[in-house]
C-alpha cells in the first residue's frame, strides 16, 4: 500500500517522539539543592551528567531539601538526599509514597551516625537517683548534626516539666532542669539572643556551676562540648553525662580510665555495667538517606546498587552530587517506606512526641494566599521535626486587612506586614516586634527627598510652595513627609496629613490617587500626566526628572539603580536642616523589608516566646544555616516564587533596627504620626462657619427686630 507523503512524515514523527520518550524515561531525575555551598558543583556536574550519553541520571534543582521532597511527591524528580529530620516530615504520611533506598554512611559499618548514651558514676543506681545530682551536658548550640531533638532528649525523657504560663518554653525548660539537678555544666549559648542567654544564665546559675569558668559558661569552657561533657564526668565533677557512644569509647580508652566506676543509665530506668559493644542507647541519629517514590523505588535501588565510582565517570559524578564528603551508599536491607525505615530508630521517632509542655504551645500565623499558606505549612513541618517550639499553625484570610483583624481579635498571633501596611496595622491595634533586614547597603529601603543636582533648595523647609511628586496616597514617602512637615511649625499645624501636604506644596502628583476623588484637594493631582506603564516609584522619579516636580519622595535605590535610564549623579537629596548635610545622601526614613506585627496588648512572655522562636527559625532556616544545604529556606523561593512570607532580600530578623542606619526607622515615623499633637482646625472650620453664618445672622437680626 502506498501511503501519501504526509502520512509517512507523520509516522516518522511519532516514531521519533516514542524513541525520545524511551530514552528520556531511561534517565532518572536526581533533585539537588542549589545553595551557596553547592552551586558551583551542581552547575558543572549536572551539565556533565546531561551531556554524557551513557549517564542514566540527570538533575533537577530545588532550593531547599523540602523543595526536593515536594519534587519527589509531585513526580518532578525520582530521587534525592534527605537528612533524617526531613524524612520524618513524611512519617505518618503514607500518601506521599516516600521510599528509602540507601543510607549515605561515612563509616560503612556504622548503622547510625551517632548514638546517645547516659553514663553515670556509682552514686546513681537508677533514674530515681538522678534528682539532685550533677549533670554534664555538651551544650545546646546547634551544629549541622546536633539540634534540640538530641540535645534535650535526655532531660525531656526523665523530667516532667513545670509549665508555668507566665514563662516562655525555653525558660520553663531551663528552670525545670535547674530545680531538678543540684548543679550542671551546660556551657555555650542557650539561645541565639545574647541578652536572653545572659539573663537565663544569671537566673539559673547552678546550670553553669560545674563549668571551669561558671561566670563565663562559654563554648570555650573545659567542660563544653562532646569531649567536655566526658571530662566533666571523669574528672568527678559531675555524676551523669549525656554523650555520644563513640566519643565515650574513645575517651575512656585515650585517657586510660577504667570503666569499673561508671555504668550506663538505661531508658528502662536501670543501670548496667559499661560494655561498649552492648550499650544502652537512648536515641540515635540516622545517616542521610537516598529517598525515592514507590513507583521509582526499584529503578533507583538498582541504580544505587550498581553504582561504582571506579567504573564510569558519571557514576563518580553522581556520588559527588549525592554528598560533599566521602560517603559509601549502603542499601537499606529491605526497601521500605519512610515509616518502615524510621521505626528502626525508636528513640528518634519518639523524640518528636516528647515536647516540653503539654498541651503543645502553638502560635498562629495569618497569611493571605494559597502559596503563602502552603509555605507556612511546610515551615510548620520543618519547625516541628527540627525540635523548635512553639509549633506553628497557619490560617489563611482573604485579605491583608482581614489578617490584621484576625490578630486584633486573637484568632491569629501574628501577621507579617509590608512597610506600606504598617500604619494601617498600627491603627488596627497591632505593633511590630521583629524586622526583616539586610546589611547590604544597596538593598536597604531609604526614603529620600530627591531633587535635581542644580536645584536651589537646600533643606526640606525650602520646599514650601514648590511642586512635589509622591509615589502614592499615604505611601511611605507621603507619610514620612507628613510627619516631618507637621513639625515645621508648632503653631498653625494642620490636623490631617492631606491638609498638611496640600497646604505645603503648591502642586503635586500623587501616584495612584483615587480617580477624581472630590473630597481631596485639587492640587494633589494637578501635576500628574499620563505615563506609560511604569511602577509607582519609577513614575515618581520621572515626574521629578521631567521637570514637572521640584522634589520626589522616593527610595534612593530607585535613583541609583538607574532602571529608567537616568543618571544618579544628576540628583541629590535634601536634609532636614543644613547641619546634617555632610555630603552623603540624607535619608528621611529607612524601612525594613517586612515587619512581624502582633496584638499591641500581647504579654511580655508571649512576645518573648515569638521572638525566640523566630530567632531559632532564622538560625536553622535563614541565611546562616549550618551544613551544605538548608532543610528549608524561609527567605528563599517557594516553588519558584519569590517574596512569599518574607522578602527574598531578607538576611535576618532583628528586634531593633534603630541603630543600624543613619535615618529614622519608618516605624518611628508611624509612631510619630499616631501621636496626637495640638493642631488648628481653621481650614476645616472655615467653610462650615461660612455656611452657618448667614443663618445665625438672620436669627440674630430676627431676635433684635422682635424685641
Ligand atoms: C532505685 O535505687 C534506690 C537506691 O539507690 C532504691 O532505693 C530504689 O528502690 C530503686 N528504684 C527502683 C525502681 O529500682
Ligand atoms: C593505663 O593504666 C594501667 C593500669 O590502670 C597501667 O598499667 C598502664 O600503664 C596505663 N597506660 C597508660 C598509657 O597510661
Ligand atoms: C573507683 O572506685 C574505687 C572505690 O570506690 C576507688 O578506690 C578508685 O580510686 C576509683 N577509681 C577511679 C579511677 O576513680
Ligand atoms: C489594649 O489595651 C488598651 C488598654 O486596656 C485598650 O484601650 C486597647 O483597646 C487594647 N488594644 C486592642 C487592640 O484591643
Ligand atoms: C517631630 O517632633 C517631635 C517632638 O519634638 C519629635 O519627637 C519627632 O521625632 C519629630 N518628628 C520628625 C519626623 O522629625
Ligand atoms: C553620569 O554622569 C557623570 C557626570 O555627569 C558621568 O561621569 C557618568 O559617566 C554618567 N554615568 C552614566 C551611567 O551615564
Amino acid at each position: 500500500m502506498q501511503l501519501p507523503r504526509p502520512a509517512w512524515l507523520c509516522f516518522l514523527l511519532i516514531f521519533t517522539a516514542i524513541l525520545v520518550e524511551v530514552v528520556h524515561a531511561g534517565k532518572l531525575k536526581l533533585c539537588v539543592v542549589d545553595s551557596q555551598h553547592t552551586a558551583k558543583k551542581i552547575k558543572w556536574i549536572c551539565q556533565k551528567l546531561k551531556d554524557d550519553p551513557e549517564s542514566k541520571v540527570e538533575c533537577s534543582v530545588g532550593n531547599d531539601r523540602f523543595h526536593c521532597l515536594r519534587h519527589l511527591i509531585h513526580r518532578e524528580s525520582d530521587f534525592t538526599v534527605l537528612e533524617p529530620e526531613d524524612l520524618f516530615a513524611t512519617y505518618e504520611a503514607p500518601e506521599y509514597n516516600i521510599f528509602v533506598t540507601n543510607e549515605l554512611r561515612f563509616f560503612s559499618c556504622d548503622k547510625e551516625r551517632y548514638q546517645m548514651v547516659a553514663i553515670v558514676n556509682k552514686k546513681i543506681k537508677n533514674t530515681s537517683d538522678l534528682r539532685g545530682k550533677n549533670f554534664c551536658h555538651p551544650g545546646y548550640e546547634p551544629t549541622e548534626y546536633w539540634n534540640r531533638i538530641f540535645s534535650t532528649y535526655f532531660e525531656k525523657s526523665n523530667i516532667v516539666p513545670e509549665c508555668e504560663l507566665d514563662k516562655t518554653l525555653i525558660e520553663n525548660r531551663i528552670s525545670t532542669l535547674s530545680d531538678y539537678f543540684r548543679a550542671a555544666c551546660i556551657a555555650g549559648p542557650w539561645s541565639p539572643d545574647s541578652v536572653l542567654d545572659t539573663k537565663l544564665k544569671s537566673r539559673y546559675k547552678n546550670l553553669c556551676a560545674l563549668c571551669e569558668n561558671p561566670a563565663g559558661c562559654f563554648s570555650g569552657d573545659k567542660y563544653y562540648g562532646r569531649e567536655g561533657a566526658l571530662l566533666c564526668l571523669t574528672d568527678s565533677v559531675g555524676d551523669v553525662a549525656w554523650v555520644m557512644l563513640k566519643d565515650a569509647k574513645e575517651h575512656f580508652k585515650e585517657q586510660n580510665i577504667t570503666t569499673d566506676n561508671f555504668s550506663f543509665l538505661c531508658p528502662d530506668g536501670m543501670t548496667k555495667p559499661i560494655d561498649f559493644d552492648n550499650p544502652c542507647v537512648w536515641i540515635s541519629r540516622p545517616w542521610p538517606v537516598v529517598v525515592t517514590r514507590r513507583d521509582a523505588a526499584e529503578r533507583v535501588a538498582s541504580l544505587m546498587r550498581s553504582l561504582d565510582p571506579e567504573k564510569t565517570h558519571w557514576n563518580y559524578d553522581l556520588i559527588q552530587l549525592l554528598e560533599s564528603y566521602h560517603v559509601t551508599p549502603v542499601s537499606t536491607e529491605i526497601l521500605g517506606t519512610s515509616e518502615d525505615y524510621l521505626q528502626r530508630f525508636p528513640g528518634f521517632v519518639s523524640a518528636n512526641s516528647v515536647t516540653s509542655c503539654r498541651p503543645f504551645r502553638t502560635v498562629t500565623w495569618c497569611e493571605t494566599s494559597n502559596v503563602q499558606d502552603k509555605k507556612c505549612r511546610w515551615l510548620g513541618n520543618a519547625v516541628k521535626v527540627y525540635g523548635i517550639e512553639p509549633l506553628i499553625n497557619c490560617i489563611q484570610e482573604t485579605s491583608r486587612e482581614a489578617c490584621m483583624e484576625a490578630v486584633r481579635t486573637h484568632r491569629a498571633d501574628f501577621f507579617v506586614a509590608k512597610p506600606e501596611e504598617e500604619l494601617q496595622a498600627r491603627k488596627k491595634g497591632l505593633k511590630p516586634i521583629l524586622f526583616a533586614v539586610t546589611s547590604k547597603t544597596k538593598d536597604v529601603g531609604n526614603l529620600a527627598a530627591v531633587v535635581m543636582k542644580n536645584s536651589p533648595y537646600l533643606t526640606l523647609k525650602d520646599l514650601k510652595g514648590t511642586s512635589a511628586c509622591f509615589a502614592g496616597f499615604r505611601s511611605i514617602g507621603w507619610n514620612t513627609f507628613a510627619a516631618y512637615a507637621r513639625n515645621f511649625s508648632s503653631t498653625d499645624r494642620s490636623c490631617t496629613d492631606v491638609e498638611t501636604i496640600a497646604n505645603f506644596f503648591k502642586d503635586s502628583c500623587v501616584s495612584d490617587l483615587p480617580e477624581k476623588d472630590s473630597t481631596l484637594p485639587n492640587n494633589l493631582y494637578s501635576l500628574c500626566e499620563h505615563e506609560e506603564n511604569l511602577g509607582d516609584e519609577d513614575r515618581t522619579f520621572r515626574c521629578l526628572a521631567s521637570g514637572r516636580g521640584n522634589v520626589a519622595f522616593i527610595n534612593w535605590n530607585t535613583v541609583t539603580s538607574n532602571t529608567v535610564g537616568l543618571n544618579s549623579s544628576d540628583f541629590r537629596t535634601l536634609c532636614l536642616d543644613e547641619s546634617m548635610d555632610d555630603g552623603e545622601p540624607c535619608f528621611l526614613a529607612c524601612t525594613a523589608f517586612n515587619t512581624v506585627m502582633v496584638h499591641e496588648n500581647i504579654s511580655e512572655t508571649q512576645r518573648e516566646e515569638l521572638y525566640f522562636m523566630f530567632l531559632e527559625i532564622d538560625l536553622l532556616f535563614g541565611r546562616n544555616y549550618k551544613g551544605q544545604t538548608p532543610a528549608f529556606s524561609l527567605y528563599g523561593k517557594y516553588e519558584e516564587k519569590s517574596n512569599i512570607l518574607f522578602s527574598e532580600k531578607t538576611q535576618r530578623l532583628q528586634k531593633d533596627i534603630s541603630h543600624m542606619h543613619r535615618a529614622k526607622r519608618y516605624s518611628e515615623i508611624v509612631d510619630d504620626l499616631l501621636r496626637d499633637v495640638p493642631c488648628s482646625t481653621a481650614s476645616l472650620v472655615h467653610p462650615y462657619i461660612c455656611q452657618i453664618l448667614p443663618f445665625m445672622l438672620t436669627l440674630l437680626f430676627y431676635r433684635c427686630f422682635h424685641s
